[in-house]
């Protein structure tokens, strides 16, 4: 998940992690500009309850939870080899091919947690507060240098990210309400949206499906950080062999089929028709064969030995088709200059087993390591024209500067949402009355 960071966060927990940062206190004059969190891939607890019948995957995988709803995402104990198959039986993802639907696994009941507060997206396993710590950096600076209040002013917007926004029912109309509701608590203030990751795909959904007039009325701007625009090649792997983050006690393997459960890995795929992706180049090699991003419909699947995956990705590819401008000012935040996969090959076994093997080489290029730069920058172009349109169409004049990007070189994909220099740029920027750029002193601002 998180296009697997949080089994990075597995290994973080072992590792020192540096606390909070200092944040020097203001007094804002008045209620601050009220922030809504859209949080990426594996972002935000989720909760389950289990009544499952006899079948579990080994016999001391548990089958009841008592009526309590649990922790699904993230205990952290239940990430260890051997619980890890229990696991996974829960989570995973089941499509009805004849309806489109997806389900729960058959005695397993997911709910999200925490929708309209920060809890459940700053912190993923209490248990392990410092190793499993998300968007507690942030929100934890907005409280203490920006006079926020958890709920009040800054809230986010959790959903269970193994599926996209359309099958998260009543999500957008959920999220829209919740932002009315931070509009009205501020005494009439529009809400500045911040996204990171897959939320960026998630909240330029929910903006295509509002009328103007109320993203006029209601929304100041939003902070798309890391956006997996047009996807990712990591995307690739994931569906191909899975994909542990490293962390070797783990199995790549292992994880695969539950990877592949998820419509967002799929949606996350390279998107096709985008300029992020040439049509002549390969994303992923094995002997005798190579993928391009017009093999991904049906080659790409079959081969993997996950044929239904083509009919998701046909069912997925026309949510933000062509990525629809947002119709609100955008500051698109990124990482550059960290090595990210952007083709694999895979050469050990033979036929038919190619894909039960880790890849044996990664070919490496520009972006933050888990997204590649031409995704992260895919719609910037198109919806800086669609801005000027939009400007000419009211009668000319000066064009606002509707869509900005500010790069952070070196600083990866999932650190930058914790970014010292980008959480002080963000909380400058909330305070100003005019809209200013995000830019920071260790930041090209373009
Ligand atoms: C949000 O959570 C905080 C604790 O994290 C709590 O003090 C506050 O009352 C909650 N606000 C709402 C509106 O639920
Ligand atoms: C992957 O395979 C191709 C074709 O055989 C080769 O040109 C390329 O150098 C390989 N990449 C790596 C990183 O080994």
């Amino acid at each position: 998940m998180l296009l697997g960071r949080s089994w990075r966060m597995l290994a973080l927990a072992l590792a020192a992690v540096p606390g909070l940062a200092a944040w020097s206190a203001g007094s804002p004059a008045s209620a601050p500009r009220p922030v809504l969190l859209v949080p990426g891939d594996g972002g935000n607890q989720l909760e389950a309850r289990l009544e499952k019948s006899a079948h579990t995957p080994h016999w001391y995988c548990p089958r009841s939870s008592h009526g309590r709803f649990e922790r699904l995402w993230l205990r952290a104990s239940d990430l260890l080899p051997g619980l890890v198959g229990c696991w996974s039986d829960n989570v995973r993802l089941h499509w009805d091919a004849a309806t489109g639907a997806f389900a729960d696994t058959p005695g397993v009941e997911v709910r999200v947690p925490g929708f309209g507060n920060t809890s459940t997206v700053e912190v993923l396993d209490p248990a392990l507060p410092t190793g499993s710590g998300y968007l507690d950096v942030l929100v934890g600076a907005l409280v203490a240098g920006g006079g926020y209040e958890r709920g009040e002013s800054v809230a986010a917007a959790p959903y269970d990210f193994r599926r996209t926004p359309r099958s998260n029912r009543g999500y957008v109309a959920r999220t829209a309400r919740l932002v009315e509701r931070l509009f009205a608590a501020s005494g009439g203030r529009r809400v500045a949206l911040v996204s990171h990751s897959l939320g960026s795909l998630v909240t330029l959904y929910l903006l295509n499906e509002q009328p103007q007039t109320w993203k006029d009325r209601y929304i100041h701007s939003w902070t798309s950080v890391a956006g997996v625009f047009a996807g990712t090649a990591l995307e690739l792997k994931v569906l191909a062999s899975g994909d542990s983050s490293g962390v070797k006690v783990l199995p790549s393997r292992s994880l695969v089929e539950e990877q592949r459960s998820y419509e967002t890995n799929v949606w996350m795929l390279p998107r096709a028709g985008s300029p992020a992706w040439p049509a002549e180049r390969a994303l992923l090699r094995r002997p005798g064969r190579e993928y391009t991003v017009d093999d991904l419909d049906d080659a790409f699947f079959a081969d993997i030995g996950y044929p239904r995956g083509a009919a998701v990705r046909a069912a997925t590819s026309g949510l933000s088709r062509g990525l629809p401008a947002p119709g609100v000012r955008v500051h698109v935040v990124v990482g550059t200059g960290v090595p990210t996969p952007v083709a694999y090959n895979y050469t050990k076994g033979c036929e038919k087993t190619w894909f039960r093997h880790d890849p044996t080489a990664t070919e490496l290029g520009d972006g933050d390591g888990t997204v590649n730069l031409p995704s992260l920058l895919a719609p910037v172009r198109a919806w800086r024209a669609a801005a000027e349109l939009a400007a000419e169409v009211r009668g000319g004049g000066a064009v606002p500067v509707a869509v900005t990007v500010t790069r952070y070189p070196g600083v990866s994909h999932g650190q930058l949402i914790r970014h010292p220099p980008l959480i002080a740029a963000l909380l400058e920027y909330l305070r100003a009355d005019d809209p200013i750029s995000i830019s920071a002193p260790a930041a090209q601002a373009t």
